[in-house]
């Protein structure tokens, strides 16, 4: 036990440390302790003060108030000869008896400057709430995953295999294959899957919008930017994964900046001084011939190599129909419908032999669309899209000698419209890409539809 001299040695030493101003009186009302803070804050002096009672010192001190009622009191704003201060003020009690009081004060800098920050932590919350509502939800895991074809069964094999590691993975298939699929699978499959996984489709982004989207920006860094600023998807990724969907069209710029980013694994943010370190793994999806666009130089090499650490080549749906049966049970099983479906026989040959250029997606929307047309429970062959109907069609009843030129042009610019619509959807959204992907506006998609009559 410390004697009580070295106890007030230690007690003024421990009121020297902390950072706010401390003022202590006793029961009378006698000023007992004062720290340099305190002096600093309210520009009184240790000796102007020491052992005097405190309101001859201090005139609308409050302090005696409290020891009196025993009622703390925070936050209390003083002003005196133009120095600002906040003061919290409680009674010191011993053995439940009063027997002094105490002031903490903080000079109002002190608290602006916390308020300040407190403005930016709050800012940052909000940034992050808007973020997360763009982290979705892993919907698919291996095991619900269609399909014993064997270089299906390839990919899958491989796909599990690398799926626990931290390697980069590009994901190449044909539109509708199920890159997505295999991506969030691997997710799953992953250490990261208690972290984001982040999909951004950088076809969809605006290539000027697409850089701040990746890596954010700091608050101001441009004249229209969000007062906040960002959070970017790569730090919204961080420990989880980042999903670059369609990457061959990210711009030749990004992809230098997003190579450097996975060489280094820091980033800085747009207008931002700091690098900050990230533990992102990335898997990056394409329908693109990434070779030939390297060769173009439309693609750079050096990310090529990169992310092509583990390469997962997806089968597209004409060189696996094997799987065709079992995907249109599986399809006409997930619509929640009461009714148990079936398809005729020729149907089924039909949907065998066709070619699939939008494959699973195609043959996804194809079953939906023909359960929505059947009268009954079979799906019969009138039942399917038109241009399946077309495909088949065309070879059986009407020769190609029949045709006058005109109607060949007019019966291929059909097929071509409602296979790409049917891809898409007929959604204005769907429409809007339809148009995009035929390389036509889409005013004059609508046109053609109509003077085709397209009616979908
Ligand atoms: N093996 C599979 N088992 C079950 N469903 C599948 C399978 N493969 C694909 N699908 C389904 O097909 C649809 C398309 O898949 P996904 O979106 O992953 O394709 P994608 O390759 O990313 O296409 P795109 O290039 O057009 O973006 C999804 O509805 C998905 O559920
Ligand atoms: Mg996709």
């Amino acid at each position: 036990m410390l004697k009580v001299s070295d106890r007030i040695g230690w007690l003024e030493g421990i009121i020297e440390a902390v950072h706010d101003g401390i003022l202590v009186i006793d029961r009378d009302g006698i000023v007992q302790l004062v720290n340099e803070e305190y002096t600093n804050i309210t520009g009184v002096d240790k000796e102007q003060i020491i052992g005097k009672p405190l309101t001859d010192v201090r005139p609308g001190a409050q302090l005696p108030t409290v020891v009196r009622t025993g009622r703390p009191q925070e936050g209390v704003f003083r002003k005196e000869k133009g120095l600002e201060y906040v003061v919290d003020m409680a009674p010191i009690y011993d053995n439940n008896e009063i027997i002094g009081g105490v002031s903490v004060c903080k000079s109002i800098p002190e608290v602006y400057q916390l308020s300040v920050e407190l403005k930016k932590n709050k800012q940052r919350v909000n940034q992050l709430v808007n973020a997360i509502g763009r982290i979705h939800q892993v919907k698919y895991t291996f095991s619900n995953m269609i399909g014993t074809n064997q270089r299906f069964k390839k990919v899958i094999h491989q796909a599990k295999k690398i799926a626990p590691t931290d390697l980069n993975v590009l994901i190449t298939g044909e539109s509708g294959t199920g890159k997505e699929l295999f991506s969030q699978a691997i997710h799953h499959a992953s250490p990261r899957k208690a972290y984001p996984f982040v999909p951004v489709n950088c076809a969809a982004i605006p290539s000027a919008l697409l850089e701040s989207e990746l890596f954010g920006y700091e608050e101001g860094a441009f004249t229209n930017s969000k007062k906040d600023g960002k959070v970017g998807l790569f730090e919204l990724a961080n420990k989880g994964t980042l999903f670059l969907d369609e990457i061959g069209d990210m711009p030749m710029d990004l992809q230098a900046k997003l190579l450097r980013v996975l060489q280094e694994g820091t980033f800085r943010k747009i207008g931002g001084l700091k690098e900050q370190h990230i533990d992102v793994r990335i898997i990056a999806a394409t329908n693109k011939d990434l070779v030939n666009m390297v060769k173009k130089e439309r693609f750079r090499e050096d990310l090529y190599y990169r992310i092509n650490t583990v390469h997962l080549a997806i089968p597209p749906l004409r060189a696996r129909k094997d799987d065709i049966p079992k995907f249109v049970s599986s399809f006409m099983d997930n619509q929640g419908n009461s009714t148990q479906f079936q398809v005729e026989e020729d149907v089924m040959n039909t949907l065998i032999q066709y070619e699939w250029p939008g494959n699973i997606r195609e043959l996804k929307n194809t079953i939906h669309y023909a359960m929505n047309m059947a009268d009954h429970d079979v799906i019969t062959f009138d039942n399917l899209p038109e241009t399946i109907k077309l495909a088949f069609q065309h070879h059986k009843r009407t020769p190609h000698h029949h045709h006058s030129l005109e109607e060949l042009i007019r019966e291929t610019e059909k097929k071509a419209i409602v296979a790409v619509l049917q891809e898409t959807g007929v959604t204005v959204k769907g429409k809007k890409a339809a148009a995009k992907k035929l390389g036509i506006s889409l005013a004059s998609l609508y046109n053609k539809m109509s003077k085709l009559q397209i009616d979908l």
